[in-house]
């Protein structure tokens, strides 16, 4: 893989071309933040913009971008990350989100980059937002009162037989996540388990297993994201 040049910040680094900004950044030592998007990941869903960069002067999605020749990027400005940190100082009021007694804390991803972020409070106002949770699942509840729209659940999960099982309805701000539910009925243990690890927050749980895991042994709580920067 041919490598190029480019600028972070006035600095430049050689890279790989045309691999994602995210990944190539990561290598670098350079955390860019995101919530829909995660290492690995071959396809880029772009629905969150919590990896917002400036490239060339413009904001972008970092995950969806690709190395470039020449690529100038400003990351760590006080303006973008106070724009990273508004976009999920939203994400937090437009749903309802209670960390203490959330079957995934330790293991959600929006808490930990908020928590990275040092966020200890929203400056826009709570919306309070009445969604309705899904208990009708034989495998799965869906608490929708924290399901960030990622998509990942959508468009990247799929059953034994290749499948989707998850889908949004609805507009606006009444789209919903809902599942199918002779999909879900049929779906192995394994398969649940990999919904609910896929799902960056608390809104996919499987029935029963949501405190199995002790706290402390939880992802972010070994492996904070602030110790890879
Ligand atoms: S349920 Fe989870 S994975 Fe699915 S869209 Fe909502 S936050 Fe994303
Ligand atoms: S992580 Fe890039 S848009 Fe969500």
């Amino acid at each position: 893989m041919s490598k190029i040049d480019i600028t972070v910040d006035g600095v430049k680094f050689s890279v790989p071309e045309n691999i994602n900004l995210v990944e190539a950044l990561s290598h670098q030592g350079i955390q860019v933040p995101t919530l829909c998007w995660y290492q690995g990941m071959d396809e880029c869903l772009g629905t969150c913009r919590v990896c917002t960069v400036k490239v060339g002067g413009r904001h972008s999605a970092a995950c969806t971008m690709k190395t470039q020749k020449d690529m100038t990027i400003e990351f760590d400005t006080d303006e973008l990350k106070d724009l990273r940190r508004g976009v999920i100082e939203l994400l937090f009021v437009e749903g309802n989100h209670y960390c203490p007694s959330c079957e995934k804390s330790g293991d959600c991803l929006l808490q930990a980059q908020a928590q990275d972020m040092e966020m200890t409070h929203s400056r826009f106002p709570y919306e309070f937002n009445n969604y309705d949770l899904d208990f009708s699942g034989k495998n799965i509840l869906l608490e929708r009162n924290r399901c960030v729209h990622c998509k990942r659940c959508t468009e990247l999960f799929s059953d034994d037989e290749g499948h989707k099982v998850f889908s949004f309805i609805g507009k606006g701000a009444e789209t919903r996540v809902v599942f199918d539910h002779e999909r879900e009925k049929k779906l192995s243990p394994h398969k649940a388990k990999e919904a609910m690890d896929l799902c960056p927050v608390g809104a996919i749980l499987v029935k029963g297993q949501g405190f199995s895991k002790p706290y402390g042994e939880r992802k972010y709580e070994k492996e904070p994201l602030w110790e890879k920067k």
